[in-house]
């Protein structure tokens, strides 16, 4: 294996035996593009898309937190007793000052830290319960748009991007124009070569971001996504998480954009010193 894959896979705690024994649930990447003409009508609200609201899920509840709190060592609880479930193809912000919890609450969904007390359940596993050869396969159902990007120095802009197709067992030739047409969706289409140390913060933001959503995962969870962009991107942004939603995918945004929030309608999630503060609709016990 090549030492770019190979350092791809500690990265993101893959053993090897993960790339070929992969086995995609979802339509290729390269078959939305096809049937939809995803990009050229992600920007407009009267796509064929948002006719669809395919539900290509088993589970009834992609996410499930009972009574979970979390402690960083001694610390005071980063969150305290957080009960809610998400329905799949549901679309949640989670608001909150900064301190708030908001990130801890997605490390706990991404399986990074482990909760102090409570049970959380993704995709219909207890999560306490996977063990540390499943875990990758769990977590590659799930796109991250991490706070701070983590982007992998050492590749291009354009195979930071392509990283989930890779390792999902895809062959370069089979994704490069679909990697494009959705680089040059969130304005990166002249900086696909260039490495990540060079990029500017929004432009990293947003490779962050198509990295998320290229594997189309069946939750993505986005940290800030927009924190470092104009309001015209974060609003080219929003629509491209809305489009991934209509097709299936469970979306959880943490932000303190309050705006954009009240421009999309979409339910809130709000936490305030840790504790969940329900708010909006469509979130059930
Ligand atoms: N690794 C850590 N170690 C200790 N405390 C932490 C750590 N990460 C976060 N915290 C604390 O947990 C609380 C919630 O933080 P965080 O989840 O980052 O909030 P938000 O993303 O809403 O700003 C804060 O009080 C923060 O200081
Ligand atoms: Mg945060």
């Amino acid at each position: 294996m090549p030492e770019a894959d190979l350092k791809i896979l500690a990265y993101l705690e893959l053993p090897q035996q993960a790339v070929s024994k992969r086995k995609d649930r979802l339509a290729s990447w390269s078959d939305i593009c096809d049937m939809h003409s995803f990009f050229r009508t992600a920007g407009v609200g009267s796509s064929p898309l948002t006719r669809l609201s395919a539900n290509p899920f088993a589970t009834d509840e992609v996410l499930r937190f009972d009574d979970v709190s979390l402690s960083y060592g001694r610390h005071a609880e980063a969150l305290r007793r957080i009960s809610f479930h998400l329905k799949p193809g549901s679309f949640h912000f989670i608001t909150g000052a900064s301190g708030a919890g908001k990130s801890s609450l997605m490390k706990l969904i991404y399986m990074a830290v482990k909760p102090t007390t409570g049970r959380i359940e993704l995709f219909g596993h207890d999560v306490s319960k996977v063990s540390a050869r499943d875990l990758p396969f769990l977590r590659r159902r799930v796109g991250v748009v991490f706070q701070d990007f983590r982007l992998l120095d050492h590749l291009s802009a354009f195979d930071n991007a392509a990283v989930p197709l890779r390792i999902s067992g895809r062959k370069p030739d089979s994704y490069r124009s679909d990697v494009a047409e959705l680089l040059t969706w969130v304005g990166l289409h002249d900086r696909m070569n260039a490495m990540p140390p060079t990029l500017a913060g929004g432009e990293k933001q947003r490779l962050a971001i198509a990295r998320a959503v290229v594997g189309r995962p069946e939750i993505l969870l986005a940290d800030e996504p927009t924190g470092n962009l104009d309001a015209d991107m974060s609003e080219r942004i929003l629509k491209l998480f809305t489009q991934l939603n209509r097709l299936g995918t469970t979306v959880l945004i943490a932000t303190h954009d309050l705006a954009m929030v009240a421009r999309s309608g979409m339910p809130v999630l709000h936490l305030e010193a840790g504790r969940l503060i329900r708010r909006g609709s469509g979130v059930e016990r």
